[in-house]
């Protein structure tokens, strides 16, 4: 469904991998990074003091959970895109006591299973759906939520990591999805200035070059390529003209790797890019969700004008 991503979807890790190593330059998918492993490990980047991106969010969350909820109104589904553990979703739930139903829907089925036992522990009124997928792919959510109103929530601004173009496709398929009758509530993060943006994305020898070298040991476990962490470096870049940050692991000098029955030659230095994570206005998102045909009810940023959270609908107007 990404267009300008061919790579990227439908095929399995091998297949995607040995097509990603012919691009120029190589650029793997950013969802390889998340397997079980990959996503501990994203955990202690959204830890990290200057990652600001989970805590904007939450402040974002504190304020308008309340008026996001009534909004939503009784009876309504909550769809989680990506839920992880399913951390951020409380601040929702905690001021949406008539909430009919919570979807977490998660590729990591390890993690989806205990985030779900866990919330149903802290709320046990609440009718909790797990839903093991890849939410870029199509699934059908008819048989769950019904025909009441559904909110669809991606937080963290994973919407960010597509291309404009496939954000733009992805919103407008979620019409299909949600229904008719639907909200949509999506972290983005601001554009700003690119000392704080590489702050958050560079930590040499810390979290985000742990989850980036990663993708190594998956290769090594899953497709056998003998690789080794320490032939390679991690780096991101902000590309001022695309307004993204771009994350690639930097080979220290020249390998040569066998994906697929093909063999690749990786060059010292020459980047593979892992992750774009691109920075939008709040008129430049909002004209790409209109674009998608959602409405914008509000957008809201944190006190630090670092983040943004967008809350859509494709109700009519009244
Ligand atoms: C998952 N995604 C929204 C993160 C981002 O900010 O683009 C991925 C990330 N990679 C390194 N730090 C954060």
């Amino acid at each position: 469904m990404f267009d300008n991503e061919p790579n990227l979807t439908d095929l399995d890790f091998e297949a995607s991998v040995a097509q990603s190593l012919a691009l120029s330059p190589p650029r793997i998918a950013s969802k390889w990074l998340y397997d079980d492993k990959g996503a501990i490990l994203f955990e202690g980047i959204v830890s990290s003091p200057d990652y600001y991106v989970g805590r904007a969010e939450l402040e974002i969350l504190d304020a308008h959970a309340g008026e996001i909820g009534a909004a939503l109104g009784a009876g309504g589904s909550l769809v989680e895109l990506g839920s992880g553990a399913s951390t951020k979703v409380r601040k929702l739930l905690d001021a949406m006591p008539r909430l009919g139903r919570y979807v977490p829907v998660e590729i990591s089925e390890a993690q989806l299973l205990e985030a779900a036992a866990t919330l149903r522990d802290d709320y046990p009124g609440l009718e909790i759906v797990p839903i093991a997928a890849d939410f870029t792919k199509d699934f059908d959510l008819t048989a769950v939520v019904g025909d009441g109103p559904v909110l669809g929530f991606f937080p963290g601004s994973t919407l960010c990591n597509l291309l404009p173009a496939n954000s733009e496709a992805f919103l407008r398929r979620m019409h299909g999805l949600l229904g008719p009758d639907s909200f949509f509530l999506a972290g983005v993060d601001l554009h700003k200035e690119p000392e704080v943006l590489l702050a958050a994305y560079n930590e040499p020898g810390g979290a985000i070059w742990d989850f980036n070298l990663n993708i190594l040991d998956r290769m090594n476990r899953e497709l056998g390529t003998g690789l080794d962490r320490a032939d390679f470096r991690h780096e991101a870049i902000y590309n001022a003209d695309l307004r993204r940050i771009e994350a690639a692991i930097y080979p220290l000098r020249d390998i040569v790797v066998r994906v697929a029955g093909q063999t690749f030659d990786l060059p010292a230095e020459q980047p593979i890019v892992l992750e774009y994570s691109h920075k939008y206005t709040l008129e430049t998102f909002a004209a790409l969700a209109a674009r998608a045909g959602w409405h914008t009810v509000d957008a809201w940023t944190d006190h630090n004008q670092l983040f943004s959270m967008h809350f859509l609908t494709n109700r009519s107007p009244a």
